[in-house]
């Protein structure tokens, strides 16, 4: 949550303000909830900030704006403790002098008792958060010190909890110092200046130049120099590397939404998921699975952790791989996971799907695991972010910048990455060569089909601009297809807050059946007519089912199924391919229809009320 930028560049420069604004575009993803700056201006902190999106702010700028300087701090915030209000709103000042700026992503978990030991000592606050309490104990260590850098190594040893912490004084115009525990924080470097930020696209638009950050860690820039330390003032370097993508990838690329981007972005996302993970004998190759051969055959029990969207795409691995690979996978809400007693080893392997790789649910299922002695493997979709950097391997996705709130992109480059996981399982436990290549080469073939799927939404998009006055839709899907039900009804309810539920369509015999009344909307993934133990069957015989009792019935079936013409209100066309690859495209409907019914409503599709795109708070 939360989303933050640093810039300090040549003095004189009257760039500051200009390069936070627009890292905090490229951040607003990450909370919308309130936003504001602050610049060293001559000797002294000035700045802005403003309850509600970013341009409030803006506007607010513009009625008054702030000097041109080369050293600034910006914050785009979801807000944990205290309502998002202008007063709560980051950055906050520190002292009486109120020279010290800091801005925060997380939370302090210890911020009741440094308070009230502040507050004992006559500090007076001027907001409710916990951040407000940073700044005066930086702005103090700051009068002791002399020095930002040592002020905030001091107050980070004392704090619990997780934060990325920026923070700009007065006294020292050429400086920011960025801290970091369990939150995202990257370095860009620049020429003559320097820059900071929750993630790359904060800077993407100047430097591709990026430092990665180790967990505990300060880094102090300057307009031609960087340097890090760990909290226990030991140096460290960091971990240099390029950024593969440019600005165009994290902008609208001409569509009105970044959700429409990213959905039309689907091929590429699949496609760019596939690409190089094959030598030239056709081989799997995962450079960085962190985990040997032998020790990958040992494995008994692969438990997969996610929240939200990536746990659908967990589910959808689980079938895929227990049907190639033949070992015992569950799947668990990351959040569950942790608090239990699970029953895990050193043979089991902990997989975590994560877009972000920020989600703190999802960071502490993957330590509990590691503390209880599994092989974790990360599936991420952001270089460098904490899940993998803590994981034993990672399998990238390669889905590039996700920036709507709602997963769309990420989920089918999840899904595939998994596929990619389960074929390399058999290839290393059993040596069927040509089973994986079979698999990989329809797999070669999705994101054409996905890109048909995509072009043939126009009846899609005009049923869902007719449902827009729609209370409540049902989805129903069998096998893989109950996790794209799943998905579907996550879809609709974030997008368009319409009460939606996905069921296993087995499950609507006992119990959900009674929702079914005349004109309920129902939507059904069918499988495959190929599908193993007669699945497509039965999944025709729920329809039948439901369309007795009323229900509007809105079919997603392979092309050339026509069993479920004579019970289908309307059937939404698939191109045919293998049942465990489905998800892929049968899901793409159901996202074009979230979209196009939220537009109808007029609802802001790509920052839903409520919700924040990395969620790295418990
Ligand atoms: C829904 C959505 C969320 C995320 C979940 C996990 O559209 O985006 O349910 O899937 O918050 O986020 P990551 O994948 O970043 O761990």
């Amino acid at each position: 949550m939360c989303g933050i930028v640093g810039y300090v560049g040549p003095n004189p420069s009257a760039k500051a303000l200009d390069v936070v604004m627009e890292g905090l575009t490229r951040l607003e993803y990450r909370g919308y909830d309130s936003a504001g700056v602050a610049l060293i201006g001559d000797g002294e902190v000035v700045g802005e900030k403003r309850a509600g999106k970013l341009s409030n702010l803006v506007e607010a700028l513009n009625a008054h704006p702030l000097p041109e300087t080369a050293t600034a701090i910006g914050h785009t915030r979801w807000a944990t403790h205290g309502g998002p209000t202008d007063g709560n709103a980051h950055p906050h000042r520190g002292g009486t002098d109120r020279k010290l700026a800091l801005v925060h992503n997380g939370i302090i978990e210890n911020f009741h008792a440094l308070k009230k030991q502040l507050l004992a000592e006559g500090v007076e606050f001027a907001s409710e958060t916990d951040t407000e309490v940073v700044a005066h104990l930086v702005s103090q260590a700051f009068g002791r010190t002399g020095d930002l850098t040592q002020a905030m190594r001091e107050v980070v040893n004392t704090l619990a909890g997780a934060f990325t912490l920026l923070a700009v004084h007065a006294d020292q115009p050429d400086v920011v110092v960025g801290a970091r525990r369990n939150s995202p924080l990257v370095v860009g470097l620049g020429e003559g200046e320097n820059f900071l930020g929750s993630d790359v696209a904060a800077f993407i638009g100047y430097t591709r130049h990026a430092l990665e950050l180790g967990q505990d860690q300060i880094v102090t820039i300057t307009p031609d120099s960087y340097s890090v330390i760990n909290f226990d003032g030991t140096p460290s370097d960091g971990k240099a590397y390029e950024v593969t993508w440019d600005s165009a990838a994290a902008e609208k690329g001409g569509y009105d939404t970044f959700m429409e981007k990213e959905i039309n972005d689907q091929p590429h996302a699949v496609a760019d998921t596939l690409l190089g993970r094959t030598d030239e004998r056709g081989h799997l190759v995962l450079d960085e699975m962190g985990m040997s051969e032998e020790d990958l055959r040992a494995i008994t029990k692969i438990v997969i952790v996610a929240c939200g969207t990536a746990a659908y795409a967990g589910m959808v691995a689980k079938y895929a791989i227990e049907r190639w690979a033949r070992i015992p996978v569950e799947v668990e809400l990351a959040h569950e996971f942790r608090y239990r007693d699970p029953v895990i080893d050193e043979q089991t392997l902990v997989v975590s799907i994560s877009q972000s790789g920020e989600t703190m649910d999802t960071l502490m299922a993957v330590r509990h695991a590691k503390d209880l002695g599994a092989r974790t493997i990360s599936i991420c979709n952001t270089h460098g972010s904490t899940i993998p950097r803590e994981s034993d391997g990672v399998l990238y996705t390669h889905a590039g910048p996700e920036i709507a709130v709602a997963s769309t992109k990420a989920f089918l480059a999840q899904i595939t990455a998994s596929y990619i996981l389960g074929l390399y399982l058999v290839q290393v436990r059993e040596g069927n060569e040509e089973g994986v290549a079979e698999v990989m080469s329809e797999l070669q073939a999705i994101p054409d089909k996905i890109q048909q799927v995509l072009d043939g939404m126009d009846r899609v998009k005009e049923i869902a601009r007719f449902m827009a006055d729609t209370r409540a839709v049902l989805f129903l899907g069998r096998h893989v297809g109950y996790p794209v039900a799943m998905e579907g009804a996550l879809k609709l309810k974030e997008l368009a807050y319409i009460h939606a539920e996905g069921f296993a369509a087995g499950e609507l015999k006992h119990g959900p059946i009674a929702l079914i009344e005349p004109g309920q909307p129902v939507f059904i993934v069918v499988p495959s007519p190929d599908s193993e133990h007669g699945l497509h069957g039965k999944v025709v015989s729920n329809i039948q089912e439901i369309r007795a009792r009323g229900a509007r019935t809105l079919v997603i079936a392979e092309e050339g199924d026509e069993d479920v013409v004579p019970f289908a209100d309307e059937v939404i066309r698939i191109p045919r391919s293998p049942a465990l690859l489905a998800p892929l495209l049968s899901v793409v409907p159901l996202q074009v229809f979230a979209l196009e019914l939220s537009t109808a409503k007029g609802l802001d599709v790509d920052q839903p009320r409520n919700l924040a795109k990395s969620v790295t708070v418990e």
